[in-house]
């Protein structure tokens, strides 16, 4: 199994400005590693190029604007070699059913599925020039465990998540024959802005900088899954063996509780 990360690597590191992001980023730079950063806002970025140590090249994009990834695909050229993409950029947009909106399901699938994809279209030529001269290459696709229960209002950030994680492993099999892994990362709830905005109990919620030392971790073993806080994804792959009449009932129940809490 190749060991990642046990010498300097230059990292391509989407959504680097916040969240599970930064702390990502500030523990990547910590070890040494050189990023090269993206989100939209710039200013976040360069702020994280100022700290004590790592190197940063900042490369502000918005993933849904083949335009923008554009622009990055010269600065991954010029940073050759890039070994790793950590493409980790997302939003999460919840439903109102009451008030049907399509909209809230195209935002989430054009950050998280979509974007994605698109950054998967930027990085992979500099994946394969690594490659190409006998280095090792990985994509790491941050998406959640989210999905793997039918949760109320999650319906575009479920989906697009759902979709990412097939996109991902389908990804993973063609790309065996290449010698480019793919890492599918399936956080439980991770205190982050993202987070910060919602209203309902969160169990397990662990840090942001917990969960970017079990990214590098899982990272550092090899991993092709990296699943945390067990706690919470143990639970939800159990609820997954439930018969699927118990498991709607309870999804329902759920989502009746969730709706008089917030209203
Ligand atoms: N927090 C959780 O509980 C949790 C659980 C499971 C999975 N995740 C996933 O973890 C990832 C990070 O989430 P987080 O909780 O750290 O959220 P966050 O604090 O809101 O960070 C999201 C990051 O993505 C960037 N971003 C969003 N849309 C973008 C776009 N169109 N183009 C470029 N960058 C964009 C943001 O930067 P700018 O705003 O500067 O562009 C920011 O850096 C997401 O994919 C999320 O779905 C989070």
């Amino acid at each position: 199994m190749t060991q990642w990360l046990s010498q300097p690597t230059t990292i391509w590191l989407t959504g680097a400005s916040s969240g599970i992001g930064d702390s990502l980023a500030r523990a990547l730079l910590a070890d040494g590693h050189h990023l090269i950063a993206t989100s939209r806002r710039r200013e976040t970025l360069e702020a994280l190029g100022q700290g004590p140590s790592g190197k940063v090249t900042v490369a502000p994009a918005d993933t849904t604007s083949r335009d923008d990834l554009a622009r990055i695909q010269d600065t991954l050229d010029r940073q050759h070699p890039v070994q790793m993409a950590i493409l980790n950029a997302g939003t999460c947009e919840y439903l109102d059913v009451r008030r049907f909106d399509a909209d809230i399901i195209e935002n989430n699938v054009r950050t998280n599925l979509l974007g994605t994809a698109y950054s998967v279209e930027t990085v992979l030529p500099a994946l394969r020039a690594a490659r190409d001269e006998g280095l090792p290459a990985r994509l790491v696709i941050v998406s959640s465990s989210a999905w793997w229960f039918p949760f109320a209002r999650a319906e575009g950030y479920g989906a697009s998540k759902a979709g990412l994680t097939y996109f991902a492993e389908s990804l993973r099999a063609d790309l065996a024959a290449e010698g480019i892994g793919v890492t599918v990362v399936s956080p439980g709830f991770v205190k982050t802005p993202l987070t910060d905005q919602n209203d309902f109990p969160m169990p397990f919620l662990i840090e942001a900088d917990d969960a970017a030392q079990r990214i590098v971790k899982g990272l550092r073993q090899g991993r092709n899954r990296i699943d945390f806080p067990k706690p919470f994804t143990v639970t939800l792959k159990l609820l997954r063996l439930l018969p699927r009449r118990w498991a709607d009932a309870l999804a329902a129940r759920m989502a009746r509780s969730e709706d008089g809490a917030s209203s």
